[in-house]
């Protein structure tokens, strides 16, 4: 059976997308022989006998039932074009009622640009502010405590506080080596004024931080000096989360702390009544999969009064001269929304947290905490007939203090690591949605894959004279990414079921 028949088992009518969806992406699957047949494996009465032993070793699955009437009704389109999704880390699905949602009250309303003063610009304007309390309130978060900052996404609210977080000589960035891009980005700003960075590394095989190396990171920061400290509450690359306990105990010592909660917030409760981060960023359609364009900073008020804008714009100031040369920024939140806020698609946030509460935080966790348990247990027992792992993982091999992001790379009987692109494309041709890479975290890569620092430099050197693909052959050789799966609300047994046979296709296999 050919890889693009196994595609045919999943959804019988779909030849002419797969066909389109290569076309369009230029991608040239192996159309390889060497596949062997899975069919025999989807039977339903391994299915059936598969789901029962999961349901006994996780006994909370059956109360997230909720859940599978959902995919049915909000998220029907999954089976409808067979595809098994599990990308939750990338983007989170929206239920069609949230379309509907919004959709009627587009149609329904009229809205102008809010901030001023005629009708439909005064509607808008209630409903931003309503949407900007509501955010405060799904965290539950004080008013007195914390304002909402709107952005075009997480990197939006990570940008923010780079540019304006009064970084000087003297003055400390510390972050863990598995953060993402743009919370590694804040250093550039940090570098640029003077700062010192540090790294806090992280240790394989678990990719958990040391308790030592935390305790001498914090112990960097200086009296009477800004000192910043970055992590993630759940890292997108192993699914590691670090404790929240981290949040006070930074402060105690003298840190502002920003807390990345972008893969931590979609199956996990953060309640900031309990924690005080002094930031927080975060990307909506993570959650709930719609609007996407819309994030947040969630900034601890007395911390937010340090922050210094490098510039001011359209939205951000109360008078502005050309010939004063000067300018007066807008007190509070407003003087950190530059232009003109995504306004229709914020009443869509309102929409979605009240969708997430109807279901329950607490029971989105525990699906996919179920899940995510079972396909690691499942992965790591994989064996070729030498008795060698099919599969590496990368991060925590059970279900303590991780979310569900479950990092892996394919290994051949010979021990060589299967490119995750490929293996990637592999999965394309049975319809299932994983995502290889780096995943914008670079740091954990590094460790996970075991990089050397003389090998990273090595990148880097002649910065400027070397082309990509003079850069792609100093890493020759090397394995550049992993293949993350990410359960989400939407998820079933059956999804996680049909990767792993999928992963079980490359038992004794060569590619
Ligand atoms: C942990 C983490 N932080 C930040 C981001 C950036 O989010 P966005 O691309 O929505 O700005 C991501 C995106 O994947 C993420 O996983």
């Amino acid at each position: 059976m050919s890889s693009t028949s196994l595609a045919a088992f999943y959804v019988e009518e779909d030849d002419a997308l797969i066909g389109e969806f290569k076309r369009l992406k230029g991608i040239n699957f192996m159309e390889s022989p060497t596949i062997p047949s899975t069919k025999a494996r989807y039977c339903p009465e391994r299915i059936d006998a598969e789901f029962e032993m999961f349901r006994k070793a996780y006994p909370d699955y059956d109360s997230t039932h909720k859940l599978d009437e959902l995919r049915a009704t909000e998220y029907a389109r999954l089976d409808r074009h067979g595809h098994v999704y599990l990308d939750y880390t990338g983007g989170a699905l929206y239920a069609q009622s949230q379309l509907h949602e919004h959709m009627a009250l587009l149609t329904d309303t009229v809205f102008g640009n809010p901030h001023s003063k005629n009708l439909t610009s005064i509607a808008m304007t209630h409903r931003v502010e309503q949407t900007r309390d509501y955010v405060l309130k799904y965290f539950n978060a004080s008013s007195d405590e914390y304002t909402v900052i709107f952005t075009p996404n997480s990197t939006g609210a990570l940008k923010l506080i780079g540019e304006s977080y009064p970084f000087a000589p003297g003055d400390n960035y510390l972050l863990t080596f598995d953060n993402h891009n743009s919370v590694n980005g804040i250093r550039e700003f940090a570098r640029l004024k003077g700062a010192a960075v540090t790294y806090i590394p992280v240790t394989p095989p678990d990719l958990r931080v040391d308790n030592e190396q935390l305790e001498r990171g914090l112990g960097l920061a200086r009296p009477g000096h800004n000192n910043l400290f970055a992590y993630p509450g759940q890292s997108n690359f192993s699914g590691v989360q670090h404790p929240l306990e981290w949040i006070a105990l930074a402060q105690a010592k003298g840190w502002d702390v920003l807390l990345d909660a972008a893969s931590f917030v979609p199956s996990n409760r953060l309640d900031l009544s309990e924690w005080h981060p002094d930031f927080v960023d975060i990307s909506f359609y993570k959650i709930f999969g719609y609007p996407t364009g819309v994030g947040c900073l969630i900034a601890r008020k007395t911390v937010a009064k340090k922050l210094h804008r490098p510039w001011y714009s359209g939205g951000t100031i109360t008078f502005s001269s050309v010939l004063a040369f000067d300018h007066y920024l807008t007190p509070g939140h407003a003087g950190f929304e530059d232009g003109t806020v995504n306004y229709l698609s914020l009443p869509a946030v309102e929409f979605g947290l009240k969708y997430i509460e109807t279901i329950g935080i607490d029971l989105i966790h525990a699906r996919v905490m179920c899940l995510t348990g079972w396909l690691i247990d499942q992965l790591v027992a994989l064996r070729h007939s030498n008795g060698a792992p099919v599969v590496r993982l990368y991060g925590p091999s059970n279900t303590d203090r991780r979310g569900g992001t479950v990092q892996v790379n394919i290994i051949d009987p010979d021990g060589r690591m299967i490119d995750s692109n490929v293996v990637e494309q592999m999965a394309n041709e049975e319809r299932i949605s994983l995502r290889a890479g780096c995943h914008c975290n670079p740091g954990a890569r590094e460790v996970a894959l075991g990089f050397t620092e003389e090998e990273m430099v090595a990148c880097f050197r002649d910065k400027d004279s070397v082309s990509f693909e003079q850069f792609l052959h100093v890493i020759d050789g090397k394995t550049t990414g992993a293949l993350r799966a990410s359960p989400g609300l939407a998820t079933t047994f059956s999804d996680i079921y049909k990767y792993v046979q999928f992963a079980e296709s490359f038992v004794d296999r060569h590619l």
